[in-house]
């Protein structure tokens, strides 16, 4: 069994939204950190039964531990979460109203590696965990903000790039991928997109998932890849060969 087909049947064992090629994409980056020696905790904010966080906690080493964040106790299936990884805590609170909670302020001085936020998706929300998050996540760690793009939630984009206007943000986004942006510090773009433009296409292929990798400029002000299952199984790998050539197909 393919390390994506154990990160699928993990993850069907909740109930939830998370969609296989976030699941693919999880997967694939948290082998990455875990590979490079990427050390550090882990947070999801919006944890409902646990499908996102079972993919996650099953990347934790024994030496890392997970904070699960949600509005609601009675949610999350704690016991099928333990079975996968017990090395995590649980507050119960409105993310928004948790920036100046002790306990959680002190789990993130230890510094994170990965941070899912799917919460409730509301502009303040997103704004305040963006913002209380950005100091602790490590060297190449990643952020991740769910419900982006999503024409019923446009303010998490407005969110996301309030924050990433604000002139102390060392943050960007190098991935838009089903519903999800991939967020990491502006120094480790190269290696986390270097990565997507590599590697991500073959790994995804290699699992049946028929997608294409997209990028139609390069700005300083945006320079981030996405990748969406194509419309025919014909379409091109790489979108806007025919009329941009390469050039945005490099770093
Ligand atoms: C979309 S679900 C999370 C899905 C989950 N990550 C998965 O992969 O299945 C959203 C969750 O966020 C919780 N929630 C809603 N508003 C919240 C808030 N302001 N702060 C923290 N959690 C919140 C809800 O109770 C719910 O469990």
């Amino acid at each position: 069994m393919t390390a994506f087909e154990r990160a699928r049947q993990r993850a069907d064992r909740f109930e939830g939204m998370m969609g296989p090629i976030s699941i693919g994409l999880f997967e694939a980056f948290l082998e990455l950190q875990l590979k490079s020696g990427v050390h550090g905790n882990m947070v999801e904010y919006g944890v409902y039964r646990g499908r996102s966080a079972a993919v996650a906690l099953s990347k934790l080493r024994a030496s890392e531990r997970m904070m699960l964040v949600d509005a609601a106790v009675k949610y999350p299936e704690f016991v099928k979460l333990k079975s996968i990884n017990p090395n995590f805590d649980f507050i119960e609170g409105k993310s928004e109203q948790l920036v100046d909670d002790d306990r959680l302020r002190a789990f993130l001085e230890a510094g994170v590696r990965f941070s899912h936020h799917d919460a409730s998706h509301f502009y303040d929300n997103v704004a305040a965990e963006m913002a209380l998050m950005e100091p602790f996540i490590l060297p190449r760690g990643l952020m991740v903000l769910d419900d982006f793009g999503n024409p019923s939630y446009m303010q998490v984009v407005a969110a996301c790039f309030h924050h990433l206007a604000r002139t102390d943000c060392n943050l960007e986004v190098f991935l838009y991928a089903n519903n999800k942006a991939y967020l990491c510090r502006k120094e480790d773009f190269e290696f986390y997109a270097g990565f997507v433009l590599e590697k991500m296409l073959p790994r995804l292929h290699a699992v049946g998932l028929n997608v294409y990798l997209s990028r139609t400029d390069n700005n300083a002000r945006y320079r981030g890849f996405s990748i969406a299952l194509k419309s025919k199984a014909t379409d091109d790998d790489l979108y806007g060969l025919s009329f941009f050539g390469d050039r945005f197909y490099q770093l």
